[in-house]
């Protein structure tokens, strides 16, 4: 899916998101949001940040900027915030998590919930996580991750030609994300069924070339 095609699906998805994603992501996502209020540091950024269902969950110390490519999906952001009267959401900017504006180190923690599987190109996401963050922070993903055999397997391959209609990639795997699942520090499933999995890591100082 290229940028367009993302913000059509998500234009589609932004009415009804919470209804029918909202629940069953739940658990991944509050467990997300627990290993960044543990973790040190106030500046968050939350890739793909959506009607923002996750906003509420940060620990009132953080500071939370937002991005979505979504216009749609992030007006119901918006809408929360105001709604909720959240105060530690310093920002939710219409942005390109493959391209972001911001400085290198600008954060602390960058956390994507629910958007590896979406944006066109992970790899790029993930160094881009890896710059705004400064050296010694931390990434989280948490995420579907595709199976390795088996029944869900094969699904997750039936479905993949859908990805456009579905809005995220069903048979994307953790080798689609990281070029070595050594680079995590942890990688846990989360309820219901493991289908999701919260990955952490660290964001090391590469060692020079
Ligand atoms: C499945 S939703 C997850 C929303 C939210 N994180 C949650 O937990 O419900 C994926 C989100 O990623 C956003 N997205 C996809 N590609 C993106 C990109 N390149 N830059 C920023 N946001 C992107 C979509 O617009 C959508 O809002």
């Amino acid at each position: 899916m290229d940028a367009e095609a993302v913000r059509e699906a998500y234009r589609r998805w932004a009415g009804v998101y919470d209804g029918v994603f909202g629940a069953i992501s739940g658990a991944g996502r509050r467990r997300a949001v627990e290993a960044v209020n543990r973790l040190p540091g106030q500046r968050v950024l939350e890739v793909g940040v959506g009607t923002g269902l996750a906003l509420p969950l940060y620990a009132p110390q953080k500071r939370v900027v937002g991005i979505d490519l979504s216009r749609d999906m992030l007006q119901r952001a918006q809408q929360r915030v105001r709604e909720d009267r959240l105060r530690n959401v310093a920002g939710l900017v219409e942005m390109d998590a493959e391209s972001m504006a911001f400085a290198d180190d600008s954060f602390d923690i960058a956390v994507a919930m629910f958007t590896a599987t979406v944006v066109p190109d992970a790899r790029r996401l993930f160094r881009e996580m890896r710059r705004v963050v400064r050296p010694g922070g931390e990434l989280l993903f948490v995420n579907h991750f595709a199976a390795e055999g088996g029944l869900r397997w094969w699904a997750e391959r039936t479905l993949a030609p859908l990805s456009r209609v579905l809005g995220w990639h069903p048979d994307f795997a953790l080798g689609d994300l990281l070029d070595d699942p050594r680079q995590a520090a942890e990688i846990d499933p989360c309820r219901p069924f493991g289908l999701f999995t919260l990955v952490r890591v660290p964001n090391l100082e590469l060692a020079p070339a």
